[in-house]
């Protein structure tokens, strides 16, 4: 099928009112500007930098927060209310459940590292969008390079679905370690604390999943 020079001109502007571009552009931007990073301090000016809506209705930037020779890092989604309140990933209930956990198989945040994939709280919490997954997707792999951990601990669907780029189901995922080209540390997918609270049945697979990594640790 041939498209006419017109029928391609409507679809360039179709893209263009959607916003397709700047999405693209601000990609781009977001792979250039990992070159020349080499410090997690630069990597949270450079992120402090990205051009996008989501940052205006935040209070503050989340980043990371711990052991920055950790061996073992978690990744959340998005910071929630408290989080976006105080400006550190995981204070909130679900951080508290986290705590507990981390706490039942000896470990502290003194141990570990903790960040998220998105630094700022989405409006009203709601699930970040794919394009704000896939734009922060390289500050995400910088980041977990600046800390080399061993082990990658993905908290929730999210967490494991951008870093591993697949559509999979986190039941799928859930239990099971993998490996991407972009970091040298295996990436394990379990249950978000978040998702416990609401289902407390299944507290005992997670207990069972933090106990494994800590026994590779
Ligand atoms: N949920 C997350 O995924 N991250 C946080 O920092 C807090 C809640």
């Amino acid at each position: 099928m041939t498209l006419s020079p017109q029928k391609l001109r409507q679809i360039a502007e179709w893209f263009s009112e959607a916003g397709v571009f700047d999405i693209i552009s601000e990609q781009n931007a977001a792979q250039k500007s990992q070159k020349g990073i080499s410090t997690l301090a630069e990597l949270k000016t450079a992120m402090a930098k990205v051009n996008i809506s989501l940052k205006e209705c935040a209070l503050n930037m989340v980043f990371g927060v711990g052991n920055e020779s950790a061996e073992i890092l978690f990744l959340g989604e998005a910071p929630g209310a408290e989080e976006d309140k105080q400006g550190q990933p995981f204070v909130g209930q679900s951080g508290q459940l986290l705590d507990k956990i981390l706490n039942a198989v000896g470990l502290d945040r003194t141990k570990v590292y903790i960040t998220n994939i998105l630094p700022w709280r989405p409006p009203g919490n709601r699930t970040p969008t794919t394009e704000e997954m896939t734009l922060f997707r390289p500050y995400v792999l910088k980041h977990i390079n600046l800390i080399n951990p061993k082990i990658v601990v993905c908290l929730g669907g999210t967490a494991s679905k951008t870093l591993l780029q697949t559509n999979e189901s986190l039941s799928q995922l859930r239990g099971r370690f993998f490996g991407i080209d972009e970091i040298s540390a295996r990436i394990f997918a379990t249950f978000h604390p978040a998702y416990l609270l609401r289902s407390p049945s299944q507290k005992r697979e997670v207990w069972m999943d933090f106990l494994r990594i800590k026994s590779l640790l």
